[in-house]
């Protein structure tokens, strides 16, 4: 195996890669003045170029043993060292996993960098808003519904209710630093639990216990947990001990849960923006995207992600067959090259804790803006790149929107003993400045998806600056 590169980034490089990048604004600009045909779009392809050569360093200071390889300003391909052991075979494709991944960095920017934005609870304005919200899209989040469209509201309802909030119980920027914490077993080679326990929020998977066993990898602080149906036993072993954590479903609702759910102190929403009735690929994502849908920055853990391991290892039960390894590795990788989350593994637990080589976030919004002017230009779409470029849909709420945000007004008395007043619908004027800022910003807009994960078509709802204030 190749050792690791851990040497800091070559100040020369960065230097040289600025200054390269300076003399081709200065040439574009200079042509353009001349030509008398001076337009910002000019600059996007010159600003990308310079973000992909960020990225490289980055992948080549991080990526222990990754490289990153430029094909042009959108288009980049991450390499494992040659004879970097794929094991993974692929019963499907009857093939080895492969050693080279592409990416589309522009399209990895313009996804991820909404996700900042975006509420990921499902709620009833949503459901209200969207078109065929209820008919269609709440009879797929019901299971034992015998019908595949809710032919009859009301009884949709009642399978919802309880977990459908008025409105988004969660701002964006709401949390300064997340942690999100996976299952592998390569938590229990390091001690990350008071690191992970000093974060604004944890956000947890299924059933991964947290107790004292377990308490110096993974730490006790409970807040979020991310949870997918599976076994419904499973799942009621999960909302019986969980009055100290928010759960959010990613799967489906249905009458069994929904009289465990009565009992619960603490809120239980369902996910916004699953990838329905489809392969369950990249389960850590979506804590990812929940994480920063209300996080600035995502710290995450326990997701296998360094080289050397041949099986998916849990730290709180035997190994089972997992799948594509190097595949999430490369793309976990590039993620963190993108800003948008950092990786904490055994195998980065000793070095100095220092994200220079990751761009800043005004890099990064430079970048996005650079992209998507980029991606409306090809598409021969021209002005409006403000941050309702994609809202498809309209929706309003009513000022406190329509019913509670948490379960049922039967549940009252349940959940007037949550700990969760200190986050759910905080008041507007107790939220972290840069949330404020932000709900500000939006004009009181909040976005959602509308469809698996595509997020060009987005559902967005305004609420009453007013009201909140
Ligand atoms: C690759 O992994 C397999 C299975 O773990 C192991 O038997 C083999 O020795 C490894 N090969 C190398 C070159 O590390
Ligand atoms: C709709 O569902 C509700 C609640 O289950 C039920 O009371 C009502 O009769 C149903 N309406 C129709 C038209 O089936
Ligand atoms: C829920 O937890 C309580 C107390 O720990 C236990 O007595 C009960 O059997 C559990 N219920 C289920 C359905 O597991
Ligand atoms: C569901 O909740 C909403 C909002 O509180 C309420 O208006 C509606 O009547 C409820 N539906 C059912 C079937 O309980
Ligand atoms: C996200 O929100 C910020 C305001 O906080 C806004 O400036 C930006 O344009 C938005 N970006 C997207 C992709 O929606």
């Amino acid at each position: 195996m190749t050792r690791p590169r851990l040497s800091r980034k070559p100040a020369l490089v960065r230097l040289l890669s600025v200054a390269a990048v300076f003399s081709i604004i200065l040439i574009a600009i200079q042509s353009s003045f001349f030509t008398g045909s001076w337009t910002p779009v000019n600059l996007d392809i010159p600003i990308l170029s310079h973000f992909q050569s960020n990225l490289q360093q980055c992948v080549a200071n991080r990526g222990l043993g990754l490289t990153a390889h430029i094909i042009d300003h959108c288009n980049v391909i991450l390499k494992f060292p040659q004879g970097t052991n794929s094991t993974w075979y692929n019963e499907q494709f009857k093939i080895f996993e492969p050693l080279e991944y592409k990416y589309d960095v522009c399209e990895a920017i313009l996804l991820w960098e909404q996700y900042r934005n975006m509420t990921t609870v499902l709620t009833r304005e949503y459901l209200d808003s969207r078109p065929d919200g209820w008919f269609d899209y709440a009879a797929k989040r019901i299971a034992q519904l015998g019908a595949d469209k809710c032919y009859n509201q009301t009884l949709c309802e009642e399978h919802l209710n309880l977990t459908l909030p008025a409105k988004p119980p969660f701002h964006p920027r709401q949390f300064r630093r997340c942690a999100v914490v996976g299952n592998s077993g390569d938590l229990l080679k390091t001690q990350f639990g008071e690191e992970i326990d000093s974060h604004d929020a944890v956000i947890r998977d299924n059933e991964a216990p947290v107790n004292e066993k377990y308490a110096k990898h993974v730490g006790l602080k409970r807040d979020f947990r991310l949870v997918v149906r599976g076994a419904a036993g499973n799942m009621i072993k999960i909302l019986n001990g969980s009055d100290d954590e928010v759960l959010i479903i990613k799967s489906v609702i249905h009458r069994d849960f929904n009289a465990m759910i009565k009992k619960i102190r603490n809120p239980v929403y369902l996910f916004q923006g699953i990838v329905l009735r489809r392969g369950a690929k990249g389960t850590g994502m979506k804590s990812i995207e929940l994480a920063l849908s209300m996080c600035d920055i995502v710290d995450i853990y326990g997701f296998t992600v360094d080289p050397g391991y041949t099986e998916w290892t849990r730290y709180f039960s035997t190994p089972r067959k997992g799948h594509n390894p190097l595949q999430g590795r490369a793309y976990y990788q590039l993620l963190e090259c993108l800003g948008v989350i950092r990786i904490h593994s055994p195998m980065r637990a000793k070095r100095k804790q220092d994200w220079s080589d990751v761009p800043s976030q005004e890099m990064i919004s430079n970048a996005h803006r650079a992209a998507l002017r980029l991606k409306k230009k090809q598409a021969g779409e021209e002005g409006g790149l403000g941050q309702f470029v994609n809202c498809k849909v309209w929706g309003k709420s009513g000022p406190y929107g329509t019913g509670p945000v948490s379960g049922s007004t039967d549940m009252t008395d349940t959940r007037k003993d949550s700990n969760y007043n200190r986050w759910e619908i905080m008041p507007f004027e107790s939220l972290r400045k840069e949330a404020r800022k932000h709900y500000m910003q939006m004009e009181g807009v909040s976005l959602y998806k509308m469809d698996g994960n595509k997020l060009d078509d987005l559902v967005c709802v305004k609420h009453p600056l007013k009201s909140e204030a």
